[in-house]
């Protein structure tokens, strides 16, 4: 049988991270690319020479030619600049609009039939750049946030509690950013809503952690911000697109009529299998719920507007 392959587009810290998961975990051959001469061969090779220790059989290669994505099945974009103490997602608009519309016109070229899964930042509005740019049916563009933002989540949950890390799922919808909308009532300790186990103080506390999740690692860090976890959150919706796992992940998605919002891209429960972006799942929701929903897409709409007026988009 062929093996999947997956071209990670920006070979920095959450581009390897993604290619190492995606190598260790046998989901595909990887091609890295970068506009860094040198690196994305290096961290290649680095990988690969891993591959007999883990006991894995895939190739793993660089490039900084975008020729290499040519036939791929998927594409990861994580080319961009990240945040660094003081930065907001937003403030890496205009930079990563620049990279990611340079990105997605080569995917649009060299690879025409693949998925993309963004992460670049600011995710959401990046992820409609991408799908604008490509011209692809919306099933085929999505974006990483919502599984970052609630394996968050449910890792405070978890600590809070004293429970198993495992035994949480979090959800997490609305835009990667301070409006995200972290769902309380659908975060569950196997089974159990939380809003059963946890004092409403205690909650609002992990959800405002939550939201400054980013913001808190980056002031850690001082150079960049988060990647391991972000690695693993991007590898994790590849894996389910490329296997058809068919699970369903809070994740960036180009919105129809969904939730009642239109041509805007925003973190929903979604099922990603052998289709891509196959299924919007609609949650109730409370009215408050609903009012926070829609002041994150008119966030993520400000975004879009600001690449419109500067004609990027
Ligand atoms: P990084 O700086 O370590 O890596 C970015 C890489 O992109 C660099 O190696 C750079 O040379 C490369 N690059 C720049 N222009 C390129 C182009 N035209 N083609 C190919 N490669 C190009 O940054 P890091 O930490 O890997 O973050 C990458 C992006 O992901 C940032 O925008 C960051 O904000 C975002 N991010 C998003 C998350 C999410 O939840 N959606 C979570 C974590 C990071
Ligand atoms: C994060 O949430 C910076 O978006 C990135 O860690």
């Amino acid at each position: 049988m062929k093996r999947a392959k997956v071209a990670v587009i920006g070979a920095g810290n959450v581009g390897a991270t993604v290619a190492a998961r995606l190598v260790a975990d046998e989901v595909g051959d990887v091609v890295l690319v970068d506009v860094i001469e040198g690196m994305p061969q290096g961290k290649a090779l680095d990988l690969a020479e891993a591959t007999p220790v883990g006991g894995t059989s895939v190739d793993v290669s660089g490039s900084n030619d975008y020729g290499a994505i040519e036939g791929v099945d998927a594409v990861v974009i994580t080319a961009g600049i990240a945040r660094k103490p003081g930065m907001s997602r937003d403030d890496l608009l205009a930079t990563n609009a620049g990279i990611v519309k340079s990105a997605a016109e080569q995917v649009r070229a060299k690879a025409p039939g693949a998925f993309v899964v963004v992460v670049s930042n600011p995710l959401d509005v990046m992820t409609y750049l991408a799908w604008k740019v490509t011209g692809f049916p919306r099933a085929r563009v999505f974006g990483m946030a919502g599984v970052l933002d609630s394996t968050r989540f449910a890792y405070f949950v978890s600590r809070e509690l004293g429970v198993a890390a495992r035994d949480v799922a979090a959800m997490v919808l609305g835009g990667h950013g301070d409006t995200m909308v972290p769902l309380p009532r659908y975060t569950t300790v196997s089974g159990i809503p939380i809003t059963d186990l946890l004092a409403p103080e205690a909650i609002a506390r992990l959800v405002a952690r939550t939201r400054d999740g980013g913001a808190e690692i980056v002031a850690l860090l001082k150079q960049g911000s988060a990647f391991y976890a972000p690695g693993a959150s991007a590898a994790a919706m590849v894996k389910s697109l490329l296997r058809d796992e068919k699970r369903l992940l809070p994740a960036a998605a180009i919105l129809e009529g969904e939730f009642g919002e239109h041509d805007v891209c925003l973190g929903v429960p979604l099922v990603i299998g052998a289709g891509g972006a196959e299924r919007i799942v609609e949650l109730k929701l409370t009215h408050e719920e609903k009012a926070a929903l829609r002041k994150s897409a008119d966030a993520v709409r400000e975004g879009i507007g600001v690449l419109k007026s500067r004609g990027v988009l």
